[in-house]
Protein backbone atom coordinates (compact mmCIF):
# COMPACT_ATOMS: atom_id res chain seq x y z
CA UNK A 1 0.00 0.00 0.00
CA UNK A 2 1.43 3.45 -1.36
CA UNK A 3 0.97 6.72 -1.48
CA UNK A 4 2.28 9.12 -4.04
CA UNK A 5 2.19 12.84 -4.28
CA UNK A 6 1.25 13.80 -8.29
CA UNK A 7 0.80 17.60 -7.90
CA UNK A 8 -0.92 20.29 -5.72
CA UNK A 9 -3.49 18.91 -3.69
CA UNK A 10 -3.32 15.55 -5.67
CA UNK A 11 -2.12 11.95 -4.69
CA UNK A 12 -2.80 8.93 -5.54
CA UNK A 13 -2.72 5.61 -3.50
CA UNK A 14 -2.24 1.73 -5.12
CA UNK A 15 -3.78 -0.36 -3.02
CA UNK A 16 -3.45 -4.85 -3.98
CA UNK A 17 -6.59 -5.50 -5.53
CA UNK A 18 -10.36 -4.24 -6.11
CA UNK A 19 -11.18 -5.79 -2.94
CA UNK A 20 -8.88 -3.34 -0.62
CA UNK A 21 -8.84 -0.22 -2.26
CA UNK A 22 -12.93 -0.49 -1.88
CA UNK A 23 -12.16 -0.94 1.68
CA UNK A 24 -9.50 1.67 1.98
CA UNK A 25 -12.12 3.76 0.01
CA UNK A 26 -15.20 3.21 2.75
CA UNK A 27 -12.27 3.57 5.41
CA UNK A 28 -11.57 7.23 4.30
CA UNK A 29 -14.98 8.05 4.01
CA UNK A 30 -16.37 7.08 8.00
CA UNK A 31 -13.00 9.14 8.91
CA UNK A 32 -13.92 12.42 6.80
CA UNK A 33 -17.87 11.92 7.74
CA UNK A 34 -16.95 11.46 11.50
CA UNK A 35 -15.05 15.20 11.26
CA UNK A 36 -17.21 16.51 9.48
CA UNK A 37 -19.91 15.89 11.42
CA UNK A 38 -17.85 16.31 15.03
CA UNK A 39 -17.07 19.83 13.43
CA UNK A 40 -19.89 21.35 11.70
CA UNK A 41 -22.96 18.32 12.54
CA UNK A 42 -23.21 17.18 9.81
CA UNK A 43 -21.47 15.37 6.60
CA UNK A 44 -23.03 16.15 2.78
CA UNK A 45 -21.41 13.66 0.17
CA UNK A 46 -22.16 13.51 -3.33
CA UNK A 47 -22.26 9.69 -4.14
CA UNK A 48 -20.02 8.09 -7.54
CA UNK A 49 -22.41 6.45 -10.18
CA UNK A 50 -21.37 3.66 -12.17
CA UNK A 51 -20.08 -0.06 -11.50
CA UNK A 52 -17.02 0.29 -9.53
CA UNK A 53 -17.94 2.04 -6.10
CA UNK A 54 -20.77 -0.94 -5.61
CA UNK A 55 -18.21 -2.94 -3.20
CA UNK A 56 -17.57 0.38 -1.44
CA UNK A 57 -21.14 0.87 -0.61
CA UNK A 58 -21.57 -2.30 0.52
CA UNK A 59 -18.43 -2.43 3.05
CA UNK A 60 -20.34 0.40 4.09
CA UNK A 61 -23.38 -1.04 5.21
CA UNK A 62 -22.49 -4.42 6.01
CA UNK A 63 -19.08 -3.78 7.67
CA UNK A 64 -18.98 -3.16 11.22
CA UNK A 65 -17.44 -0.21 9.98
CA UNK A 66 -20.74 1.54 9.84
CA UNK A 67 -21.46 1.59 13.44
CA UNK A 68 -18.63 4.57 13.19
CA UNK A 69 -21.04 7.04 11.71
CA UNK A 70 -23.91 8.61 12.84
CA UNK A 71 -25.84 8.39 9.81
CA UNK A 72 -28.93 10.37 10.89
CA UNK A 73 -26.34 13.80 10.35
CA UNK A 74 -25.75 12.26 6.87
CA UNK A 75 -26.74 13.93 3.38
CA UNK A 76 -26.54 11.70 0.48
CA UNK A 77 -26.31 13.50 -3.02
CA UNK A 78 -25.43 12.03 -6.62
CA UNK A 79 -21.83 13.23 -8.64
CA UNK A 80 -24.21 12.72 -11.39
CA UNK A 81 -27.39 10.98 -13.07
CA UNK A 82 -28.64 9.59 -16.38
CA UNK A 83 -31.76 10.25 -17.82
CA UNK A 84 -33.84 7.39 -16.84
CA UNK A 85 -36.43 6.92 -13.87
CA UNK A 86 -35.48 5.95 -10.39
CA UNK A 87 -35.83 2.52 -10.54
CA UNK A 88 -33.79 1.57 -13.72
CA UNK A 89 -31.95 -0.55 -14.37
CA UNK A 90 -28.88 2.06 -15.33
CA UNK A 91 -29.52 4.39 -12.93
CA UNK A 92 -27.09 5.88 -10.09
CA UNK A 93 -29.38 6.35 -7.21
CA UNK A 94 -31.21 2.36 -8.01
CA UNK A 95 -27.51 1.81 -7.73
CA UNK A 96 -26.62 3.43 -4.80
CA UNK A 97 -30.12 2.81 -2.87
CA UNK A 98 -29.24 -0.76 -3.18
CA UNK A 99 -27.23 -0.14 -0.12
CA UNK A 100 -28.85 2.82 1.46
CA UNK A 101 -32.36 2.52 1.46
CA UNK A 102 -32.94 1.09 5.13
CA UNK A 103 -32.31 2.17 8.08
CA UNK A 104 -30.10 3.82 9.94
CA UNK A 105 -29.25 5.67 6.80
CA UNK A 106 -32.38 8.93 7.05
CA UNK A 107 -34.35 9.09 3.64
CA UNK A 108 -35.27 12.70 4.69
CA UNK A 109 -31.53 13.60 3.54
CA UNK A 110 -31.28 11.64 0.44
CA UNK A 111 -31.46 13.87 -2.52
CA UNK A 112 -31.61 12.37 -5.54
CA UNK A 113 -30.86 13.89 -9.24
CA UNK A 114 -34.02 13.75 -11.25
CA UNK A 115 -32.29 13.94 -14.44
CA UNK A 116 -35.14 12.42 -16.22
CA UNK A 117 -37.08 15.42 -15.68
CA UNK A 118 -38.47 16.73 -19.33
CA UNK A 119 -37.03 20.20 -18.44
CA UNK A 120 -33.50 19.05 -17.33
CA UNK A 121 -31.93 23.02 -16.99
CA UNK A 122 -34.97 23.66 -14.62
CA UNK A 123 -34.22 20.18 -12.05
CA UNK A 124 -30.51 21.01 -12.68
CA UNK A 125 -31.01 24.57 -10.59
CA UNK A 126 -33.40 23.08 -8.42
CA UNK A 127 -30.52 20.27 -7.54
CA UNK A 128 -28.37 23.14 -6.55
CA UNK A 129 -31.06 24.70 -4.46
CA UNK A 130 -30.55 21.73 -2.36
CA UNK A 131 -26.97 21.90 -2.20
CA UNK A 132 -27.24 25.37 -1.26
CA UNK A 133 -29.57 24.68 1.43
CA UNK A 134 -28.57 21.06 2.93
CA UNK A 135 -24.75 21.94 2.38
CA UNK A 136 -22.85 23.05 5.16
CA UNK A 137 -21.03 26.34 4.05
CA UNK A 138 -22.39 25.32 0.66
CA UNK A 139 -20.01 22.72 -0.61
CA UNK A 140 -19.48 19.24 0.10
CA UNK A 141 -17.23 17.60 2.83
CA UNK A 142 -16.87 14.89 0.31
CA UNK A 143 -17.44 13.88 -3.42
CA UNK A 144 -17.20 10.11 -4.67
CA UNK A 145 -15.67 10.01 -8.31
CA UNK A 146 -15.19 6.77 -10.73
CA UNK A 147 -12.63 7.67 -13.61
CA UNK A 148 -14.24 6.69 -17.09
CA UNK A 149 -11.74 4.74 -19.83
CA UNK A 150 -12.17 8.27 -22.01
CA UNK A 151 -10.72 10.51 -19.03
CA UNK A 152 -14.48 11.80 -17.57
CA UNK A 153 -15.41 12.04 -14.37
CA UNK A 154 -18.82 12.50 -12.75
CA UNK A 155 -20.56 13.22 -16.34
CA UNK A 156 -18.26 15.87 -17.45
CA UNK A 157 -17.04 14.27 -20.75
CA UNK A 158 -14.61 15.19 -22.77
CA UNK A 159 -15.61 18.03 -25.90
CA UNK A 160 -18.99 18.58 -23.83
CA UNK A 161 -20.37 21.95 -22.39
CA UNK A 162 -20.63 20.99 -18.65
CA UNK A 163 -16.74 21.40 -18.91
CA UNK A 164 -17.35 24.87 -19.15
CA UNK A 165 -19.86 25.64 -16.41
CA UNK A 166 -18.68 27.97 -13.68
CA UNK A 167 -21.35 29.79 -12.51
CA UNK A 168 -23.63 26.67 -11.40
CA UNK A 169 -22.85 23.94 -8.44
CA UNK A 170 -25.17 21.42 -11.36
CA UNK A 171 -25.95 21.35 -14.41
CA UNK A 172 -27.60 19.52 -17.71
CA UNK A 173 -24.84 18.39 -20.18
CA UNK A 174 -25.76 16.58 -23.25
CA UNK A 175 -23.16 13.75 -24.55
CA UNK A 176 -22.58 13.26 -28.30
CA UNK A 177 -21.11 10.23 -28.12
CA UNK A 178 -23.42 8.44 -25.98
CA UNK A 179 -26.39 10.22 -27.62
CA UNK A 180 -27.66 11.11 -24.32
CA UNK A 181 -28.67 13.94 -21.50
CA UNK A 182 -26.98 13.73 -17.81
CA UNK A 183 -27.06 15.53 -14.88
CA UNK A 184 -23.99 16.70 -13.57
CA UNK A 185 -22.02 18.30 -10.53
CA UNK A 186 -19.75 21.17 -12.28
CA UNK A 187 -16.08 21.36 -12.16
CA UNK A 188 -17.13 24.20 -9.77
CA UNK A 189 -19.21 22.28 -6.87
CA UNK A 190 -16.54 19.39 -7.27
CA UNK A 191 -13.46 21.42 -6.63
CA UNK A 192 -15.09 23.33 -3.81
CA UNK A 193 -15.56 20.01 -1.89
CA UNK A 194 -13.30 19.45 0.76
CA UNK A 195 -11.96 15.94 -0.10
CA UNK A 196 -12.74 14.74 -3.57
CA UNK A 197 -12.23 10.39 -3.56
CA UNK A 198 -11.42 8.91 -7.38
CA UNK A 199 -11.94 5.39 -7.06
CA UNK A 200 -10.55 3.36 -10.03
CA UNK A 201 -10.20 0.05 -10.61
CA UNK A 202 -8.94 -2.51 -13.23
CA UNK A 203 -6.46 -2.42 -16.19
CA UNK A 204 -8.38 -0.72 -18.76
CA UNK A 205 -8.34 2.32 -16.73
CA UNK A 206 -4.54 2.37 -16.85
CA UNK A 207 -4.40 4.53 -20.13
CA UNK A 208 -6.64 7.12 -18.97
CA UNK A 209 -4.81 7.24 -15.30
CA UNK A 210 -1.88 7.82 -17.08
CA UNK A 211 -3.31 10.88 -19.35
CA UNK A 212 -4.63 12.31 -16.62
CA UNK A 213 -2.20 12.33 -13.92
CA UNK A 214 0.82 12.34 -16.26
CA UNK A 215 -0.29 13.22 -19.20
CA UNK A 216 0.32 16.64 -21.28
CA UNK A 217 -2.41 19.12 -19.49
CA UNK A 218 -5.52 18.74 -21.99
CA UNK A 219 -8.69 19.30 -19.70
CA UNK A 220 -11.10 19.10 -22.91
CA UNK A 221 -10.08 15.67 -23.75
CA UNK A 222 -8.94 14.27 -20.29
CA UNK A 223 -11.68 16.10 -17.69
CA UNK A 224 -10.56 14.64 -14.72
CA UNK A 225 -7.36 16.73 -14.77
CA UNK A 226 -9.17 19.32 -13.67
CA UNK A 227 -9.70 17.82 -10.75
CA UNK A 228 -7.96 19.60 -7.46
CA UNK A 229 -7.86 23.02 -8.97
CA UNK A 230 -9.99 24.21 -5.52
CA UNK A 231 -10.35 23.82 -2.41
CA UNK A 232 -10.52 19.98 -1.60
CA UNK A 233 -7.86 17.72 -1.90
CA UNK A 234 -7.74 14.90 -4.06
CA UNK A 235 -6.97 11.02 -3.54
CA UNK A 236 -6.82 8.84 -6.70
CA UNK A 237 -7.54 5.37 -5.18
CA UNK A 238 -6.61 2.44 -7.06
CA UNK A 239 -5.78 -0.97 -7.46
CA UNK A 240 -2.20 -2.38 -8.63
CA UNK A 241 -4.10 -3.48 -12.32
CA UNK A 242 -5.10 0.45 -12.91
CA UNK A 243 -2.15 1.46 -11.06
CA UNK A 244 0.48 -0.32 -12.73
CA UNK A 245 -1.03 0.27 -16.17
CA UNK A 246 -0.77 3.63 -15.91
CA UNK A 247 2.66 3.18 -15.21
CA UNK A 248 3.01 6.93 -14.00
CA UNK A 249 6.25 6.58 -12.00
CA UNK A 250 9.77 5.50 -13.62
CA UNK A 251 11.61 2.41 -11.21
C1 LIG B 1 -21.51 7.35 -14.47
C2 LIG B 1 -20.42 7.72 -13.52
C3 LIG B 1 -19.12 7.79 -14.24
C4 LIG B 1 -18.34 6.60 -13.74
C5 LIG B 1 -17.21 6.24 -14.66
C6 LIG B 1 -16.59 4.91 -14.21
O1 LIG B 1 -22.63 7.83 -14.34
O2 LIG B 1 -21.20 6.50 -15.32
O3 LIG B 1 -20.63 8.68 -12.70
O4 LIG B 1 -18.38 8.96 -14.09
O5 LIG B 1 -17.83 6.92 -12.43
O6 LIG B 1 -17.75 6.11 -15.97
O7 LIG B 1 -17.60 3.93 -14.30
P1 LIG B 1 -17.32 2.42 -13.81
O8 LIG B 1 -17.12 2.50 -12.32
O9 LIG B 1 -18.57 1.68 -14.18
O10 LIG B 1 -16.08 1.96 -14.53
Amino acid sequence: MEMYPIKDKVEIMILENKETACMFAAIRFVNIARKAIAFHGSFSVALSGGSTPAKMYEILTTHELHNRVNWSKVNFFWSDERSVPATHSDSNYAMAMQYFSKPPFNQARVFRMAADDANLEKAAKEYESLIQTHCHDQRFDLVLLGLGQDGHTASLFPHTKALEVEDHLACANYIARLNTWRMTLTFSCINQADKILVLVCGKDKGEALHHVLAGESNISLYPAQKLGAGIGSVLYITDKDAGEAAALFTT
